[in-house]
């Protein structure tokens, strides 16, 4: 048994919440912004109601064993709010967010060995009125060592599959390639499954795009090749590339949006390497511009 705190409970922490309540072994609470009456979440394998602990406030965060943030990478700071309280006891900080700089935007408030960033699988939309639903199975990529094996531990029982690797950097950079493009939809304020010509100009662009996140997380010492990049323009090209994007489902939302965390990085980390990121560019210059 372990006590568990969700910080952010929004499309990944509420999937996370049902997936450790499906346990039936840990002691949960939900830390929100709002209060939460009941959290609902339509799984594949049906629906999920979780009941249990809701704060609102950081000031009432009492010790934990474990803490998971599934906030957006924006949001860091508001959520770091939470922190003091709930790891009082030097509890480990799960933080389960896209990008690669997970330890980066966390290392004011956690200490690096406490630190457990995640790379999550998961493609889960959040609906107006509040109802998760979580699209396909889950799948969560953690490091090898005491702290990743005891994570993955958290969710022994559960349905979902954690990775434990001693290549995590592959596994974030590579993540992030697929997120970077997911930018372009972002743009075109649709999902690529509804874009009407799936043409090879388009196809074009993302594996350029991608091509772009390939070579800096190269540089940064991930082991990718030029086809992880041909992968996710393939996938776009059969319409199974973006079944949910939380940055399309922000902006169409008027809420800000993860852009420094998937597209600005690879700018910012390409510059120091030498390497060009037209695109990427491009991308974060007109949604700044936007006012995004
Ligand atoms: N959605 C997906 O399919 C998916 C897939 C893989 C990875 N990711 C990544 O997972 C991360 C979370 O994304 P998401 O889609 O779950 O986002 P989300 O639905 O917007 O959820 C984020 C939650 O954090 C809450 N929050 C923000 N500041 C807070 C604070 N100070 N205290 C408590 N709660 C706070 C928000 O509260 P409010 O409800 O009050 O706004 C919201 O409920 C992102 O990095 C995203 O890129 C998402």
């Amino acid at each position: 048994m372990a006590r568990a705190a969700v910080v952010g409970v929004g499309a990944i922490g509420g999937v996370l919440a049902a997936l450790l309540d499906s346990t039936a072994r840990h002691e949960i609470t939900l830390c929100t912004r709002r209060p939460l009456k009941e959290l609902t979440v339509k799984t594949p394998d049906g629906v999920v109601r979780v009941k249990t602990r809701n704060l609102t406030d950081p000031a009432q965060a009492e010790a934990v064993d474990w803490v998971l943030v599934a906030s957006k990478a924006y949001d860091a700071e508001s959520t770091a709010q939470w922190l003091p309280g709930l790891t009082a006891d030097g509890a480990p900080v799960a933080v389960a967010q896209n990008g690669v700089e997970h330890r980066e935007r966390f290392a004011p408030w956690v200490k690096q060995e406490q630190l457990v960033p995640v790379v999550v699988h998961i493609s889960v939309d959040r609906q107006a009125d509040g109802t998760i639903w979580q699209r396909g199975p889950a799948r969560l990529t953690v490091e090898e060592g005491r702290l990743g094996r005891e994570f993955a531990e958290l969710f022994r029982g559960s349905n979902s599959e954690v990775v434990v690797t001693e290549d995590f950097k592959t596994a974030l950079w590579r993540k992030l390639c697929g997120n970077s493009t997911g930018t372009l939809s972002v743009l075109a304020k649709k999902p690529f499954s509804a874009f009407k010509l799936r043409d090879e100009a388009l196809a074009r662009v993302v594996l350029e795009m991608a091509l772009e996140c390939v070579a800096v997380g190269r540089a940064e010492g991930a082991q990718l090749d030029d086809s992880t990049a041909q992968r996710i323009a393939d996938g776009i090209m059969r319409g199974t590339g973006d079944r949910a994007n939380s940055m399309l489902a922000d902006r169409l939302a008027g809420r800000p949006m993860e852009i420094d965390a998937r597209n600005g990085v690879i700018v910012r980390l390409g510059e120091r390497h030498g390497i060009a990121t037209p695109l990427n560019r491009m991308a974060v210059a007109l949604l700044r511009a936007e006012g995004c």
